[in-house]
């Protein structure tokens, strides 16, 4: 089955990597969410893309100089706040599976701390979860730490010796960039064991693209598209 993943949610219709976004992605169908982490100054783990919180709220400043007080008290986009990452697991623990962008530096400790205190506690199954990052070091920490959490590396251009690395590290998955997408890599990583869950076709004639080269899963902002676009793989997508 090819999983439609959530992008930031559903950011193609909804502030992007809020919970009204993730509920949303889920409406409409999505089998996992995507969303990114980073570290409040006081070790929290918040839901956001950027470094800082200027494009996507009402503030500015660096996630991780400021404390989760002060994040919580602005608006993320139709009146919605940061998310932390404990909101998330709380809410949609057997609703949809989860893929953590490890986004922020030193969030790999963190992130497995809590990702098994939700899994001891029977309110996530550990296969229900996947951890990525474009970090090298985010990932090999994340790894070492043995949780048994699927984990995945993400790569923005020619995914040139990322499939390797995936092995080395144990990984479920790696995550390449759709525009660098090519069938011999989709191929080598499937000998290996490897799922191909490419980031972010938005288009349909993107979502076909990676369709016919046999992906496993689509990153999408438009989750209804994606899974529209799966239900015609087969005849013509
Ligand atoms: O995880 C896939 C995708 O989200 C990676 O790029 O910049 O949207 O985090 P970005
Ligand atoms: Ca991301």
């Amino acid at each position: 089955m090819v999983l439609v993943i959530g992008h930031r949610g559903a950011a193609g219709y909804e502030p992007e990597n809020t919970m009204r976004s993730f509920r949303r992605a889920v409406e409409l169908g999505c089998h996992m969410l995507e969303l990114d982490v980073h570290l409040a100054r006081d070790g929290e783990l918040v839901v956001m893309h950027d470094e800082t919180v200027d494009r996507t709220t009402n503030g500015s400043g660096r996630v991780s100089g400021m404390e989760t007080g002060e994040l919580m008290k602005l608006d993320a986009g139709k009146g919605e706040r940061i998310p932390l990452l404990t909101e998330v697991l709380d809410v949609f623990g057997g609703a949809c599976d989860l893929n953590v962008e490890l986004k922020g530096r030193d969030t790999s400790g963190p992130a497995a701390e809590l990702l098994v205190s939700y899994i001891d506690k029977g309110a996530w199954k550990r296969e229900a979860l996947l951890v990525s990052s474009f970090s090298p070091v985010e990932l090999k920490d994340f790894s070492e730490l043995g949780t048994g959490i699927p984990a995945a590396v993400l790569i923005d251009g020619i995914p040139h010796g990322a499939e390797e690395f995936a092995v080395e590290l144990g990984c479920a998955a790696v995550h390449p960039n759709h525009l660098h997408l090519e069938p011999d890599f989709v191929r080598t990583c499937h000998d290996l064991g490897l799922r191909v869950n490419v980031w972010t076709p938005n288009t349909r004639e993107e979502m076909g693209r990676c369709l016919r080269m046999g992906v496993d899963g689509l990153i999408t902002d438009l989750p209804d598209t994606a899974l529209e676009m799966i239900s015609l793989h087969g005849s013509d997508p």
